[in-house]
């Protein structure tokens, strides 16, 4: 693993960019895994300000998302397919084609969760996927004890997700969502590169687990260590609790310009 921590979530948010924009000038058919959740909208506000002032071109782009509520249609402004839009796809130019998200109105859950599984090889694979973390380790809504090659599921949230997430419910947890379709943890490790934001103390323990503490299901986002090209993207307050802190910046700020978006 990778472990870059910056002073700030913003300064995070734009090295991250930079490394999405590197994936998408080399090949501009690049497959992106992408996240929801209030940690990656900088960055995605970052790619906007790219595609509009640097002429990042996104026109052959394809994305795949992580998750999506199940029983919130498309139009729902909770749901991830509206996020998406209004945070990111409508400043972009990735055709509408391009663009895949799990459909939580699926009548047959499973085959479509088969289809969605069999869309991301067809596609070649996901170069990049972006991560959020949940403050009980979960990536996508693989929460604790999620198999650790899984693979494009249902599946129930956790207390602690509903609890966090109600905020975006006007803080009525009866409003959240009980089950999502989610990728699988085996569906995340198989991306090329896996890329995880984290900002702020409320993470600072999942971020410790993550990166220094064993492999376990308990801490779905420790399997990462097991990814050959992990990037953590940290701010100060979501690093406070690192113990190889000080080594991991010592190890960043020495490495040469061109290597920091590889
Ligand atoms: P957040 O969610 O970005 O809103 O903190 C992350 C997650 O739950 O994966």
């Amino acid at each position: 693993m990778e472990i870059i921590i910056s002073q700030t979530a913003e300064e995070s948010s734009v090295l991250a960019a930079r490394v999405i924009a590197r994936q998408v000038r080399e090949k501009p058919d690049s497959v992106l895994g992408l996240a929801t959740g209030s940690t990656p909208i900088r960055m995605y506000q970052e790619l906007i300000r790219m595609h509009q002032e640097e002429g990042l071109d996104f026109s052959r782009v394809t994305t795949f998302n992580l998750d999506e509520y199940v029983g919130l249609p498309r139009t729902h402004d909770q749901s991830y397919y509206y996020f998406m839009q209004e945070q990111l796809f409508k400043y972009l130019n990735i055709p509408a084609a391009n663009i895949h998200l799990p459909d939580g109105m699926a009548a047959d859950i499973p085959a479509h969760c088969a289809e969605y599984e069999a869309q991301i090889q067809a596609a070649g694979g996901i170069d990049i996927q972006v991560l959020g973390i949940g403050s009980d380790g979960h990536i996508a809504f693989n929460e604790p004890t999620s198999s650790l090659s899984s693979r494009t599921r249902i599946k129930t949230l956790t207390e602690q997700t509903i609890e966090d997430n109600s905020r975006f419910f006007d803080g009525d947890e009866t409003q959240v969502p009980r089950h999502c379709i989610t990728m699988g943890i085996g569906t995340i490790m198989e991306a090329r590169m896996n890329l995880l934001l984290a900002f702020g103390e409320g993470k600072a323990e999942a971020v410790v687990q993550t990166v220094e503490g064993p492999i376990s299901s308990m801490i779905p986002a420790s399997i990462l260590q097991h990814h050959q090209s992990a990037k953590v993207f940290i701010d100060e307050s979501a690093a406070t609790k690192l113990k190889l802190k000080e080594y991991y910046k010592w190890v960043y700020a020495g490495k040469p310009e061109w290597q920091k978006d590889q």
